[in-house]
């Protein structure tokens, strides 16, 4: 299936900094979403998620192509859902001066799941800093998640957040590399719908206040290229419309139903296959 998709290459978003992306018809081929990995050349090169299994060779060349393969110390693991984790034990055995990095709750879950000796993991958690060499990342839990192990990352050297399963859309079938080329009319239903569906249908019941407060401090960073997993980059006056999206979640009300179960996007009735998640 993975080849029937389009292919993206390596995008530079910022000085050695890359992301690494993958695509899949989602909707009944309707549209397409990303499966982005990050792949920060510092002075202790990290890379930011591994993929997914059916993307594993395609995700290897990608990466490689950017950092040989010894010298990958970290792979920071934004959180181990099976898109985002897929080819972690390669990647490991491929990269023997790695150290995943993850937050401290899913360290014991993550050596009894995958079988990764305890010395190979290191923990951060929100708030706390991986000093890679030339700079210190650091940890940032968003406010929407599908897991509660979910750490983004933020490098102050680049301003580039990645912001996990945060701000994931829909493109258009033929993808793209930056949310501007997402017609609005698309994006913004988009949007509602992947974060209502799938990533987190708990934000209807939250605070909104609180809620709010959340999306601030995610702000306050300041990031000038935000990327994440399901989304092309988002940068420029994109930041301040993210934001808005993000911040309105609790009383968006996501794209109607539309007849057989699926949904209504940009005017368009789309199938809603089981399966498809953050
Ligand atoms: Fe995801
Ligand atoms: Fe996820």
């Amino acid at each position: 299936m993975a080849d029937a998709t389009p292919r993206q290459l390596p995008l530079e978003i910022a000085p050695d900094t890359f992301l690494v992306r993958a695509v899949q018809f989602s909707l009944g081929s309707a549209l397409s979403t990303n499966h982005n990995s990050l792949v920060i050349r510092a002075a202790e090169p990290v890379v930011v998620d591994t993929g997914m299994v059916t993307n594993r060779d395609t995700w290897f060349d990608d990466v490689f192509s950017l950092v040989e393969p010894d010298d990958v110390r970290w792979i920071y693991l934004t959180h181990d859902d099976d898109d985002h984790a897929g080819n972690l034990n390669e990647a490991l055995e491929r990269c023997p001066n790695a150290t995943v990095v993850i937050s401290w709750a899913a360290a014991g879950r993550m050596c009894a799941a995958f079988g990764i000796p305890r010395e190979r993991i290191h923990a951060v958690d929100d708030g706390e800093t991986l000093d890679v060499g030339d700079r210190a990342l650091r940890a940032v839990r968003p406010p929407v998640y599908d897991s509660a192990y979910t750490r983004g990352v933020f490098d102050p050297t680049t301003r580039v957040l990645h912001a996990a399963d945060a701000f994931c859309a829909p493109m258009p079938a033929e993808p793209v590399d930056h949310v501007d080329q997402i017609p609005v009319e698309m994006w913004e239903p988009g949007f509602a719908m992947f974060h209502h569906f799938s990533l987190c249908p708990w934000v209807a019941m939250v605070d909104e206040t609180r809620f709010r407060a959340e999306v601030g401090k995610l702000a306050a960073l300041d990031a000038e290229v935000i990327v994440a997993a399901h989304t092309p980059v988002i940068s420029g006056p994109s930041i301040e419309r993210a934001f808005g999206l993000l911040a309105a979640l609790p009383s968006t009300i996501p794209p109607p139903l539309a007849p057989g179960g699926g949904v209504l996007v940009a005017g368009h009735s789309v199938e809603r296959p089981a399966g498809e998640g953050s």
